[in-house]
């Protein structure tokens, strides 16, 4: 067997395959000097061509910039990496975010003095309300966070949208609750050449009201109202780690500029349908204590349903912030 330790720079170890550099290779890149415990840091594909495990790493310990950097990079080839056994309580969690970037300062939430969690940062993605108990069928949280099941990519509908995501389970449901995902880099890529050139102008305005309305629900009151004001974004984006083009897609899109709206809609319709095709999608099985990650520059996400009348599910997300709003980056 091949002495990890001996790999060259930006090589990590896969066990069970052969040694292949996983890490691209960008213009500036610095020689790196692996530590022997980023170098055992394990990273194996796992879902289609854009998810990948990575073990052998404790999160609750300070990363070294060796191992921020291995991340990124991993994030960057794949889109989405699942950390699983990651036993975590709220600070490690969120030190842990911290260590990857400026963190969201401010979670999308209805009824804000109704919030479980300490850190502000933190958004509960749980069934539960502040005592524990499991929210009942009308409450107005329980149906706002319903909106989680269709596709969407996090904070699109902030004017900077959200970097990485990361979800870590404390609680499952014993059947149902998957989070499944697409690559919009990889539903970039298949589009036909006269779809690319007519969607890469364009902007859309994207709000959590949008989304929401298509369940039917409008009961934003006025603040809310305000604070969920559409944003603009590009329709098409560079991914900036792969150098790849990618839709920027949502179900908080709910206008396309220089369109009327129904035909801006049923386009986003269509691109949406097509991207998220079932052969195309990895549907991850929560374990306790996954942590997932993914980029919400170039993927979109779905919660799945489980029983939440009867079982609990607590998950907590931490979100990294985007450099700039879609258009102020370069394409
Ligand atoms: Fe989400």
């Amino acid at each position: 067997m091949l002495d990890p330790f001996a790999l060259k720079n930006h090589q990590v170890w896969r066990p069970n395959q052969r040694f292949l550099p996983l890490i691209l290779q960008h213009k500036n890149e610095k020689t790196l000097n692996f530590s022997a415990e980023t170098t055992l840091m394990h990273i194996r594909p796992i879902g289609n061509d854009f998810v990948a495990e990575i073990t052998n790493i404790d999160l609750r310990l300070p990363l070294t910039a060796e191992q921020i950097q291995t991340i990124d990079h991993a994030m960057d080839q794949y889109a989405v990496v699942v950390f699983p056994k990651q036993e975590l309580d709220d600070d490690q969690e969120v030190a842990f975010a911290r260590s990857l970037g400026p963190l969201e300062e401010t979670r999308a939430v209805v009824d804000v003095h109704k919030q479980r969690l300490a850190y502000n940062q933190m958004n509960d993605i749980s069934n539960l309300d502040v005592d524990g108990s499991i929210l009942a069928a009308d409450d107005r949280r329980r149906m706002f966070n319903l909106g989680n099941s269709l596709w969407h990519s996090d904070s699109s509908f902030k004017a900077t949208p959200a970097k990485y995501s990361m979800l870590h389970a404390r609680v499952i449901p014993p059947e149902g609750g998957n989070t499944e995902f697409a690559d919009m880099r990889a539903a970039w890529d298949r589009l036909p050449a006269k779809t690319k050139a007519q969607i890469e102008p364009l902007v859309c305005d994207h709000s959590l009201i949008y989304s929401r309305a298509q369940l039917g629900f409008d009961a934003f009151n006025e603040q809310e109202l305000l604070n969920y004001a559409p944003v603009p974004q590009r329709l098409v984006r560079k991914h900036p780690g792969s150098g790849r083009k990618s839709v920027y897609l949502a179900s908080h899109i709910g206008l396309v500029h220089g369109m009327p709206r129904p035909e801006g809609m049923i386009l986003i319709r269509d691109l949406i349908e097509e991207a998220t095709r079932r052969e195309f999608v990895y549907s991850h099985v929560w374990s306790q204590f996954d942590l997932v990650m993914w980029d919400n520059r170039c993927t979109m996400h779905r919660a799945r349903p489980y029983d939440d009348k009867i079982y609990k599910r607590d998950m907590r997300r931490m979100t990294l912030t985007d450099s700039a709003p879609t258009l102020e980056q370069p394409l």
